[in-house]
């Protein structure tokens, strides 16, 4: 599950080509330098998203943290604006800190663009947010779009118009060309015809056509939607057929003067037009998709949109097909997209599907004209439901399937939980934030902890009890995540009642070794240990439930951390990671085989613990656990202090240290002694300065990268580096000491490294240094200190391009794969 990396931004790559908009980008520019949040204000479809991306991607070069995109469109629950910028940053919610609070202290010190964009629907929330970081972050700039300003202090409104349309009178016919010339200069004609060619394969602005072209621009406002929509048609209509429907409807709403429609009205009766030309299943299916408050797969569609999906049989006997059928909806899907009413997205590998926000408003206006809003919403609910109830106990032996499903519909969810809320709908409210457990666990607790209170309270009010004790379960499980035992104790108590109640036996068993941990975590060792007697003999009456035992052997491992007693730990963690890794528990294998390495290395196995924590942080990095990532980072780098490698331990510390900043996570008590020791143990080592430096350089190594230098793997971008990621310890071919990259790490990778082209990586002693021409020495300094290869042109007078080439020079002969990695190694020479 790869994530965008870090500090490079998350602008999404354009998928159609763009259009004119210099004036407004200079404007932009402009207003960037002057003001610290610019809004980009407009009506629907007119191009504030396209522009802001666009400006975005020219300017987020000059903020060192790069350029992100926090897409509102998405989020219904003023509460989550939050949330939805915080994952946006690639930051997570999965520990104590609070949100707000994390990406304020995350902000606080960055330089970064951030675009916000569809603020229209959440207004107040957004502004507020917006106003707050702003307020925290002196080095965020944010570039906002909403229909209308967000009215906060210090804000600068670009308004956006519409695409500049060709001047009003054409001479025709025209002289030699030249009106042709100057029509393809207009930004609106360079849409319409840019988009008629892809659609049409043959499209062609010709003297023929070109006056039908200006006229149909210019009937439409220059809106880009409208075009869009418009130019599509041109598969099976000449421009001059487009333009006559088109002007028809026009007139009808004008009474027959010319252009004095509204523009919202230009786009809504262009939609309409768009709308009234598709087949009945299309214009069904099109209707329905609304119902998503996010993307969509086309098993959604199947199963929301035609009468043959398999969301309930209950369902079934309210839904009338509206004349499609389950086989269709590709093909329905398939032409709504080309005739740009649905957007295409990829996420991951998957195909799904969006609504451009005006298109939902549409779609969802016709659904209510259909009378079936209701049953569609219904029905959209019991998909969900049925779908996260589907084998939601055994979700954790396929986890990152359906993590990555979780990823992509988690908008969906919400919305119909949403919809529980307002219904008071109690018992399939907790059904469903009771099986997202994983995703709250994983990547937003603070949220998960919210939608349980509320549908527990609810269930609690109404006496409903169906599902309640695995929704207190997953309370008390996040509440332990928070380290908050005080609130993890009443609900595991609840949980452990419930399951009592109603003979829920694996529910008894898990619910009370977490309320072991809770125990432990609260200082109560005597009560944790009796608890853990308990759950044991209730998972033995489970017996075939693996979940059960291993459950059991988590809170024996701390039980036994927490009581110093190394042993013990090792004996049920070794136990734990081999029934999680028979069952194919991916989370807990993960968190079984850190606690038996953190146990390895406390006891001083240095060779055994390697292995132990390598394989521990391949699967925190494919559940895209951060909280786990950096425990794992500091164990290694714990790991890497204690076999001698000074070094390497400072950088790996400095990498833990920044993906614990941003998951807003502490280090973990008992880890408490030994991280002290390691660290002790590399300053002695290396000196303060030059420990610092190093920890420093690791700090700022993106989280990927921090991730591969742990596991001895090349670093992703190679761009003209022959090798990989060099030995973090140390050249290679100077010998590393035995065991520590030998046969119990991931060995393979460093060997690359070994090419003769990086034979001559500076060492320890900084002789590596000579490798290096002056110059390049001098650049690379620059580079370590995070200057752009503009300014480092700058501040040694030479050009930029000079730069560029003595950096590709650096990295080849390093054998580096990124500026972070130049710097990472500098920080390690002598001074
Ligand atoms: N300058 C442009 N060049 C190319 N396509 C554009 C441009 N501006 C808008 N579009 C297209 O027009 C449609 C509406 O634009 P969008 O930016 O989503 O509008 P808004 O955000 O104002 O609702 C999108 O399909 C977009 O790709
Ligand atoms: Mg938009």
């Amino acid at each position: 599950m790869a994530r965008p990396a870090r500090r490079a931004g998350n602008l999404p790559a354009e998928a159609t080509s763009f259009v004119g908009r210099r004036r407004e980008l200079a404007e932009v520019r402009k207003k960037l330098t002057e003001a610290r949040l610019v809004s980009l204000a407009g009506p629907g479809g007119v191009g504030k998203t396209r522009l802001a991306i666009r400006a975005a991607t020219d300017l987020g070069r000059g903020f060192r943290g790069g350029a992100w995109l926090a897409e509102l469109a998405e989020v219904r629950d003023p509460d989550l604006v939050g949330s939805a910028v915080l994952a946006a940053l690639d930051l997570r919610d999965q520990a104590a800190t609070e949100p707000l609070a994390l990406l304020r202290s995350y902000l606080r010190d960055k330089e970064l663009l951030l675009v916000v964009d569809n603020c229209e629907h959440l207004l107040e929330p957004a502004a507020g947010l917006v106003a707050d970081l702003l307020k925290a972050a002196p080095g965020l700039r944010v570039i906002a779009t909403s229909r209308e300003p967000l009215s906060v202090a210090g804000e600068h409104v670009v308004p956006v118009p519409p695409l500049e349309l060709p001047p009003a009178h054409l001479p025709i016919p025209p002289s030699r060309g030249e009106p042709l010339a100057s029509l393809r200069r207009s930004e609106a004609v360079m849409l319409f015809t840019e988009r008629a060619a892809a659609a049409s394969g043959t499209f062609e602005l010709t003297t023929g056509n070109q006056a039908a072209v200006a006229d149909l621009c210019r009937r439409l406002d220059g809106l880009p939607l409208a075009i869009e929509l418009a130019a599509v048609r041109t598969r099976v209509l000449t421009v001059a057929q487009i333009l006559a429907w088109l002007a028809d409807r026009f007139s009808l709403l004008t009474g027959g003067s010319r252009g004095a429609l509204p523009r919202h009205q230009t786009l809504r009766t262009t939609i309409e037009w768009s709308h009234d030309l598709l087949a009945g299943g299309e214009r069904t299916v099109l209707r329905r998709c609304c119902a998503f408050a996010g993307r969509f797969t086309l098993d959604d569609v199947e199963a929301v949109c035609t009468p043959a999906g398999s969301a309930s049989e209950g369902g079934m006997g309210r839904w009338a097909g509206g004349g499609v059928a389950a086989e269709e909806a590709l093909d329905l899907l398939s032409s709504l997209v080309a005739k740009s009413l649905v957007m295409k997205e990829d996420a991951g590998g998957i195909a799904c599907y969006r609504l451009h926000e005006t298109m939902r408003e549409f779609a969802g206006l016709k659904l209510r004209e259909s009378g079936e809003e209701e049953s569609v919403e219904l029905r959209c609910a019991e998909y969900y439901h049925a779908t996260c109830q589907r084998s939601a106990r055994e979700r954790r032996y396929g986890l990152l399937d359906w993590l990555e499903w979780a990823d992509l519909e988690i908008d969906n969810v919400r919305a119909v939980m949403q919809q529980c809320v307002n219904r008071g709908d109690a018992s399939r409210g907790v059904d469903l934030a009771a099986s997202l457990g994983w995703f709250w666990i994983t990547r937003a607790t603070t949220e998960g902890i919210r939608w349980l209170d509320t549908f527990l309270a609810l269930a609690e009010e109404r006496g409903n009890t169906d599902g309640r004790g695995w929704g207190y379960f997953m309370r008390g499980f996040l509440a332990v995540l928070k380290a908050d035992p005080a609130g993890s104790r009443p609900a595991l108590r609840r949980a452990v009642a419930v399951a009592r109640e109603t003979g829920q036996r694996e529910l008894l068993s898990e619910a009370l070794a977490m309320a072991a941990v809770a125990e432990d975590m609260a200082g109560a060792h005597d009560a944790a240990g009796v608890l853990i007697g308990e759950a044991d003999v209730a998972a033995r009456a489970v017996g075939h439930y693996p979940s059960a035992r291993v459950g059991v052997l988590q809170a024996q491992t701390l039980h036994a951390f927490f009581a110093g007693d190394q042993a013990a730990a090792r004996a049920a963690a070794a136990e734990g990671a081999r029934r999680a890794r028979d069952a194919g528990d991916h989370y807990v294998q993960g968190i079984m085989l850190l606690n038996l390495g953190s146990a390895a290395l406390n006891a001083g196995d240095l060779d055994e613990a390697k292995p132990l924590l390598a394989e521990a942080l391949r699967l925190a990095r494919q559940i895209d656990d951060r909280v786990a990532q950096f425990y794992l980072l500091d164990a290694l780098g714990c790991h890497a202090a204690l076999s001698g490698q000074a070094r390497r331990a400072a950088q790996l510390l400095g990498a833990a240290d920044s993906v614990r900043a941003d998951a807003g996570a502490n280090v973990m008590q008992f880890m408490a002694p030994l991280l002290d020791r390691a660290t002790k143990m590399a300053v002695a080592a290396l000196g303060e300065a030059r420990f610092r430096a190093g920890f420093e350089a690791g700090q700022r190594l993106d989280r990927d990268e921090g991730l591969r230098l742990a596991l001895g793997e090349p670093a992703r971008d190679g761009a003209g580096a022959p090798g990989g990621m060099p030995g973090p310890d140390g050249a290679p071919g100077r010998g590393r000491p035995a065991g520590a990259g030998g046969a119990a790490g991931p060995g393979r990778v460093p060997r690359r490294a070994r090419v003769p082209g990086a034979a001559g990586v500076p060492g320890r002693d900084g002789a590596g240094a000579g490798l290096l021409a002056k110059r390049e020495a001098d650049v690379a300094r620059l580079v370590a200190e995070g200057l752009t290869n503009k300014q480092i042109g700058a501040r040694l007078f030479i050009s930029e391009r000079t730069v560029d080439s003595h950096v590709r020079n650096i990295l080849n002969k390093l054998g580096a794969g990124s500026r972070a990695q130049i710097a990472a190694w500098m920080a390690t020479l002598d001074h």
